[in-house]
C-alpha cells in the first residue's frame, strides 16, 4: 500500500500508535524526492510558537521578531511537508491548516498579505481522529480533507 501511495500526490494520514513507525513511513512514501521534505512535530513545539514555526512571521508580529521569517511550510514548498503528531495541534492552527489544505495558501504571522503554497501533506497521529472530533478536538472537514 505505501509503494501504491508514493505514486500520488495526495495528502495522507498515517495513524497508528507510538514506534509503530507511521515517521518512517512518512518519509519513505514521500514522492517528491528531489524537493524539500520538511518536519514539524506539533505535540514538542508550545501553542505559541507553533504557527510562527509552521507559517512565519512578519518583522514585529511578537516581541523579537526583528526580521521577516519563513516558516517551514514555505521552506517545504514545492515537496512534502510532514505534520507529525497532527492530534495534538491547536483548533485554530487546524483552521489555518485546512486553508491551506483547500486553497494552498496561508498568511506568515503578524502579515497580512496572503502567500501560496504547494505542498504534499504528510499527516501522523497516535490518537484517535474519530474520538477527537466527537469531543470537538479535532476539525471535522480536516479530518475528512
Ligand atoms: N518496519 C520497520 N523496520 C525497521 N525499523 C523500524 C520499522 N518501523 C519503525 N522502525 C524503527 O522504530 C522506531 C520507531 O519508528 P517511528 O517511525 O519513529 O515510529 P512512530 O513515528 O510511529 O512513533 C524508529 O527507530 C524506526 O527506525
Ligand atoms: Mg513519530
Amino acid at each position: 500500500m505505501a509503494k501504491t501511495i508514493a505514486e500520488y500526490d495526495t495528502n495522507v494520514l498515517i495513524e497508528g500508535e507510538t514506534g509503530t513507525g507511521k515517521s518512517l513511513l512518512a518519509k519513505y512514501i514521500s514522492p517528491r524526492r528531489d524537493k524539500p521534505f520538511v518536519k514539524i512535530n506539533c505535540s514538542a513545539i508550545p501553542e505559541g510558537l507553533l504557527e510562527a514555526e509552521l507559517f512565519g512571521y512578519a518583522k514585529g508580529a511578537f516581541t523579537g521578531a526583528v526580521k521577516d521569517e519563513l516558516g517551514r511550510v514555505e521552506i517545504a514548498d514545492g515537496g512534502t511537508i510532514l505534520l507529525d503528531e497532527i492530534g495534538d495541534m491547536p483548533l485554530p492552527l487546524q483552521a489555518k491548516i485546512l486553508h491551506l489544505v483547500q486553497d494552498k495558501e496561508f498568511e506568515r504571522l503578524g502579515d497580512t498579505k496572503t502567500r501560496k503554497a504547494n505542498v504534499r501533506i504528510i499527516a501522523t497521529t497516535n490518537k484517535n481522529l474519530k474520538e477527537l472530533v466527537k469531543k470537538g478536538q479535532f476539525r471535522e472537514d480536516l479530518y475528512i480533507d
